[in-house]
């Protein structure tokens, strides 16, 4: 069972990239053939200025490891150090349709958003099938949103099987996790970069401890009963604590007479002890220099090794060789 997953390198992790997005690609390691890379050349269809996307990448390598991505377990690299993805972007191109890339609906809504209109940016889910369909994936898990770009990469493997053979490509599942929750940010809105509302993993101490209190609350007085149901404090709090420490805390939500700072504080030390180990691992490896080369490097040499075998299986159908 290959199970095989991208991330778009996006910057500085905040609590919602962790249980949305990070902490679910963990916990698939072990339970088959884990493959994982790094979306560079994806991200450039939105990052354009170099130091930011070196950056970018650097820094999601350094905090995935961080955070527990196994290399011992997991293959890892980075998509542009290995160029089947493109190669094979190239053939796919060739026999999907106009229709179906304008059916796309994240196209549409990023442009919406004010991201400037390129073909990459319109093209993007036939290089997503391209990094999906060359490492013959069983299983793909993702969010919702990518609901759309795994039915587009099995309508385009069925064009490619039709058109020069069954078996030319395999057919990936979509793993579509459904019940990811949407964390809350400080405002009560969903945690996002672009709302500044954000709660970042691997901050020091004391600026930790200052985003936690600047967790909007409302204006009950201490002694008064609070209602722990919709408080950001206490969705956090589940996040972080046992059961009975988050039971613990909507009681005495309910009792009053403690402050939302009191509950804060609780949260900020939850949090604190929450990313210690991976706090600890993350200067291990700040300390290694040439560790994440070295890993991308290794990581490319096996991912390499996979994805070539199909792109030549194609170029073989195909009539290219
Ligand atoms: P942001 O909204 O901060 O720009 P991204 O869009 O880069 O975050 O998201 C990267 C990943 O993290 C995606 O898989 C997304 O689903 C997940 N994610 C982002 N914010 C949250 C959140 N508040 N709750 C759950 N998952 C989230
Ligand atoms: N488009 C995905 C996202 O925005 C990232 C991605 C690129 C991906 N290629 C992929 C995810 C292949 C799964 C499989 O999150």
């Amino acid at each position: 069972m290959r199970i095989f997953t991208g991330i778009q390198p996006s910057g500085i992790l905040h609590i919602g990239n962790y249980f949305g997005a990070i902490k679910p690609i963990l916990d698939l390691q072990g339970q088959g053939d884990v493959f994982v890379f790094l979306a560079d050349l994806h991200a450039l269809t939105s990052v354009q200025d170099a130091d930011t996307l070196r950056a970018n990448v650097r820094m999601a390598t350094v905090d995935l490891l961080a955070c527990g991505l196994d290399p011992e377990r997991t293959t890892f690299w980075r998509q542009s150090d290995v160029s089947v993805h493109a190669e094979l972007m190239w053939i796919l191109t060739t026999v999907t349709p106009m229709g179906l890339m304008e059916r796309m609906v994240a196209y549409k809504d990023k442009t919406a958003r004010g991201l400037s209109s390129n073909v990459g940016l319109f093209t993007y889910p036939i290089l997503q099938a391209a990094d999906i369909l060359a490492y013959d994936a069983d299983r793909v898990p993702v969010g919702k949103d990518q609901k759309q770009h795994l039915e587009a990469t099995r309508d385009i493997a069925v064009k490619i099987n039709e058109a020069y053979g069954e078996g030319t490509l395999k057919l990936p599942d979509a793993q579509i996790a459904e019940d990811v929750a949407v964390v809350p940010g400080l405002d009560g809105q969903k945690m996002s970069k672009s709302y500044g509302n954000t709660i970042d993993i691997f901050m020091d101490e004391k600026a930790l401890r200052k985003r936690v209190m600047s967790i909007v609350t409302d204006s009950t007085p201490l002694e008064a009963p609070k209602d722990p149901e919709g408080s950001v404090i206490v969705s956090l709090y589940r996040l972080f604590a046992g059961k009975e420490q988050v039971e613990q805390m909507k009681d005495e939500f309910r009792a009053g007479g403690v402050g939302y700072g009191h509950f804060k504080q609780r949260l900020f030390e939850a949090i604190w002890e929450f990313y210690a180990p991976m706090r600890a691992r993350r200067e291990e490896i700040l300390a290694r220099p040439g560790y994440v080369d070295e890993l991308l490097a290794a990581g490319a040499e096996k991912a390499r090794g996979v994805a070539q075998g199909t792109l030549e299986r194609v170029w073989a159908a195909t009539g290219l060789r």
